[in-house]
This record gives C-alpha cells, sequence and structure tokens, in this order.
C-alpha cells in the first residue's frame, strides 16, 4: 500500500511515519510537510498526487495553533478548510481512501457525558469553526473516508502540556494553577497513529471515529496525574477557566465517545509510556 502523510513533521504527523514506516512489509510511505508540499495550493497537489499515486493519504497537517486562529480566521479557513477540500477531491478523482483529523472542538462543550460520533457540531472559537469546514468537505467531496476526531494531544515531537506541566514545576513556577473546569480526553499522538493504522486494516465502515485514550479528566486531574507518574512532589491548585482568559474559548466538556471501534488503552498507561520514552 502506498500511504503518503501529510503534515509529516508535526507532533502526530512523526508519529505517523514512525508508525507506518515499521511496517516496510505492507507500506510504502512517503511524507510531506509545508516545504515540500503545500496543502493550499491546487498546482503542488495535483502534481506531487499524480506523480506519486497513493493509495492512502492521512492528512495531519493543520493550522492548530487554537488562540492564533482567532486573529487569523481567514488563514485557519483557508488550511483547515479550503485546504481540505482541494485534498477531498484530488483523493476522489484518483480513488484513494482520504483519513483526516479533526477535533473535539467542533462541539459546543455543553454536553454532559460527552459526544458520540453523530452528535451535533457547533463549534465555540474560530479554530473549531476552520475544522469544521474541513469536516464538511470530507464528507461532501469525497467519499472513501475515515474522519477521526481526537482531542487533548502530547507526543514527542510537539509542544504539549506533559512537557509544559513539568517544565514549569522544574523551574519551580509553584504552586501551580491548573483550570479545573474542562473535561476531555489525554491523547498520546503515538497510541493515535497505531489506531489509525489499526482502523485503515481493519476495512472498517468509511464515515466519522472518536479515537482518544479512555477516561476523561480535567486538565487539573491531569497535571496532578503526571507529577504521581513522574514522581514529582508539587503543590497544583484547582482554578477555574476565567482565571486563564485566552483569546479562544475553551469547551467545558471536551470528551469524545467512541462507539463504533475498539476502544483506545487508558490515557493513565499511554502517560507512563510516553514519560518511559522520553
Ligand atoms: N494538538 C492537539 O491537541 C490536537 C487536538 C485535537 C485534534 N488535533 C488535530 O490533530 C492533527 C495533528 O495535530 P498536531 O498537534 O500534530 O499538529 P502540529 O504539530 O501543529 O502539526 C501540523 C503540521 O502541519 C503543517 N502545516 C501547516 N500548514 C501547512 C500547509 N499549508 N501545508 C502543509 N503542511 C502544513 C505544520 O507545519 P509548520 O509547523 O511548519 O506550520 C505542522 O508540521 C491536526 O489536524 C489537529 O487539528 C490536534
Amino acid at each position: 500500500m502506498k500511504v503518503l502523510i501529510l503534515g509529516a513533521n508535526g507532533m502526530l504527523g512523526h508519529d505517523l511515519m514512525e508508525v507506518f514506516g515499521a511496517d516496510k512489509a505492507n507500506y510504502q510511505i512517503s511524507g510531506t510537510d509545508k516545504d515540500t508540499l503545500d496543502i493550499t495550493n491546487s498546482t503542488q497537489i495535483d502534481a506531487y498526487f499524480d506523480e506519486n499515486k497513493p493509495e492512502i493519504v492521512i492528512n495531519a497537517a493543520a493550522y492548530t495553533a487554537v488562540d492564533d486562529c482567532e486573529k487569523n480566521e481567514d488563514l485557519a479557513n483557508l488550511i483547515n478548510g479550503e485546504a481540505v477540500r482541494l485534498l477531498a477531491r484530488k483523493c476522489k478523482q484518483i480513488g484513494a481512501t482520504f483519513v483526516h483529523i479533526s477535533t473535539d472542538y467542533v462541539f459546543d462543550g455543553e454536553k454532559a457525558g460527552g459526544y458520540k460520533e453523530d452528535d451535533e457540531v457547533d463549534p465555540m472559537n474560530a479554530y473549531g469553526r476552520s475544522k469544521l469546514l474541513g469536516e464538511d468537505s470530507v464528507r461532501k467531496d469525497c467519499d472513501k473516508y475515515y474522519l477521526v476526531r481526537t482531542s487533548w494531544l502530547y507526543g514527542k515531537h510537539g509542544k504539549n502540556f506533559v512537557d509544559t506541566m513539568i517544565g514549569l514545576a522544574n523551574a519551580g513556577k509553584v504552586p501551580l494553577r491548573v483550570v479545573n473546569d474542562q473535561r476531555g480526553k489525554p491523547t498520546y499522538s503515538k497510541d493515535l497513529a497505531k489506531h489509525i493504522k489499526l482502523l485503515i486494516e481493519s476495512n472498517a465502515e468509511f464515515g466519522i471515529y472518536h479515537f482518544a485514550n479512555e477516561n476523561d479528566v480535567t486538565w487539573y486531574e491531569f497535571a496532578k496525574e503526571i507529577f504521581s507518574a513522574a514522581n514529582i512532589n508539587v503543590e497544583v491548585l484547582p482554578v477555574t477557566s476565567e482565571k486563564f482568559p485566552r483569546p479562544a474559548k475553551r469547551p467545558h466538556v471536551s470528551t469524545l465517545i467512541n462507539t463504533k471501534f475498539p476502544l483506545m488503552r487508558a490515557h493513565i498507561e499511554a502517560l507512563k509510556d510516553y514519560l518511559g520514552a522520553k
């Protein structure tokens, strides 16, 4: 199988390259990023796809700076929306399966208990709106697709909450104040990459999937778990989001419920592996 990974230098992209690259018997992979294939450029997409003829295209490229999206909504819509439409159409034209990554932020964050795959979307910030444009294009413009929503990613190749917490504790910025009114499922990007591979190999029905490590927590609860797993003794205090005003509003409930595919493992196990691998 010829697999093309877009956004290969990003956090998830790196792990996808590693996970698919380790299975040389089944996959011939190529990876691109902004410098080799700008996904907003239809000429580059046509040239690359026509020459390389990928059978599976995984789009891990995105504009992911959630707060910056508020002031750069046009750019967010271009990368997370319009570019996805170009990719979806091209995949359809060449008969490739399109795997596109989306987010918990397409929901409004008000539903107690969390969101199933077919729950109504209603984003509350510019990033979420731009990702929803991308989702709409995938659904409308191609037929062979997996739309994988995930949440609260951390991994070896990107700035993330786990590293930030440990960095702040090591810098002696105590007591640490962490928000306790946003709930979601922290997800190890390496686990997500493996689950995406499993999805492709399962021949599952095309459609929307919710992939996140299991059991939701608040950021405050997750911070406490991080310090316990890393054997760091530090005082952590719960605070409300109001104490941390940011340009983009965040949903209170980000919990993604997976009703369609085997669940991912517990986030606490994934966290220990991540810390062990560092
Ligand atoms: N991080 C999270 O917590 C989270 C949560 C839910 C869903 N997601 C979704 O998961 C996916 C992967 O996220 P991630 O955290 O791995 O993102 P990331 O680390 O920010 O990686 C995104 C990659 O896309 C590249 N890119 C940006 N614009 C591009 C363009 N025009 N053409 C080609 N490549 C471009 C970026 O390059 P530059 O760095 O050079 O701009 C970067 O390498 C995204 O779809 C994201 O929306 C992420």
